[in-house]
């Protein structure tokens, strides 16, 4: 994959989205997309134009909400568990399996956004959709190396190992919880279950393959992260799209808020099949 950026004028979409987000059915979405990545995947689903939203991964509905304000495409809600939902689409379809264990034959390819929020190594998927002809990814949680809760595709692009990160330093509730995360490298070689892989294999293969990859800027660039970790050393150094000076103090303020929820998101667009 090779890394691109694309030139938006943020401003402008930012405050016709802002005024969308203030009309959000949740106000706190604690476990679920924060303003940053929720302008994001707006303007990503925007750009894409698609027919067809698949999200994987809908916690309370927040997301589904979203993806309605962003397009009139059909939409494809899939969750494990939908007993979580507190808003409910009436255009979404809601499925219960497995993303990879769905019929997905009929979706139009290059028209279809795959929007994945599920916590699941995002290699698997990005493989998975693919093995279909999609072309159009998002990935909501591309953690950096050594944090969040899942392999993210900038992990692997940076050769870290991060299956279960031994030096992750996400907010594990109690001692057992951090050790447990600690030892996990070392029962993957035993549990069968585990998700293993070795880190250089996962770096070539990304870099082989004829892939657009977009990582989305912060809307603002705090001096920490929400692992307390240095911001510029975590991200690199990627510059917020916004200015601050240009922003109302309710924008602001909200970005204040909420704007260390960014722990990085992507997009990939791959070549037609
Ligand atoms: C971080 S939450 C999603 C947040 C949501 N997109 C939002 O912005 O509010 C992760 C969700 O993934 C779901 N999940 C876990 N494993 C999954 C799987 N294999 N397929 C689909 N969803 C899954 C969980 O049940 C949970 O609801």
């Amino acid at each position: 994959m090779r890394s691109v950026t694309r030139g938006r004028d943020y401003h402008a979409l930012f405050d016709e989205f802002f005024d969308i987000y203030k009309r959000r059915p949740i106000v706190s979405n604690d476990g679920g997309m924060l303003i940053p990545h929720m302008f994001a995947t707006w303007v990503l689903i925007r750009e894409a134009k698609p027919e067809v939203v698949l999200e994987s991964g809908i916690w309370r509905g927040q997301s589904t909400w979203l993806i309605e304000q962003a397009t009139d495409a059909d939409i494809i809600s899939v969750d494990l568990e939908l007993g979580n939902r507190v808003y409910f689409s009436k255009r979404a379809r809601y499925v219960d399996y497995d993303f990879a264990h769905l019929d997905l034959s009929a979706l139009p390819k290059s028209k279809t956004v795959l929007f994945f929020d599920d916590h699941v190594n995002a290699f698997d998927r990005l493989m998975q959709g693919r093995a279909w002809g999609f072309t159009n990814f998002i990935f909501e949680d591309n953690y950096p190396p050594g944090l969040g809760d899942t392999p993210s595709l900038k992990q692997m692009q940076a050769g870290s190992y991060d299956a279960h990160g031994p030096d992750r330093k996400g907010d594990a509730p109690n001692w057992r919880q951090k050790a447990l995360r600690n030892l996990r490298p070392m029962l993957a070689k035993w549990v069968y279950r585990a998700e293993r892989y070795d880190a250089a294999q996962l770096q070539g293969a990304l870099a082989a393959l004829n892939y657009e990859y977009e990582e989305f800027p912060p809307l603002k660039v705090f001096p920490d992260t929400r692992w307390q970790t240095d911001w510029r050393k975590t991200y690199g150094d990627i510059p917020a799209c916004l200015d601050p000076a240009k922003m109302s103090a309710e924008a602001a303020a909200l970005i204040e808020r909420e704007g260390r929820g960014y722990t990085s998101i992507c997009s990939v667009r791959a070549p037609e099949v």
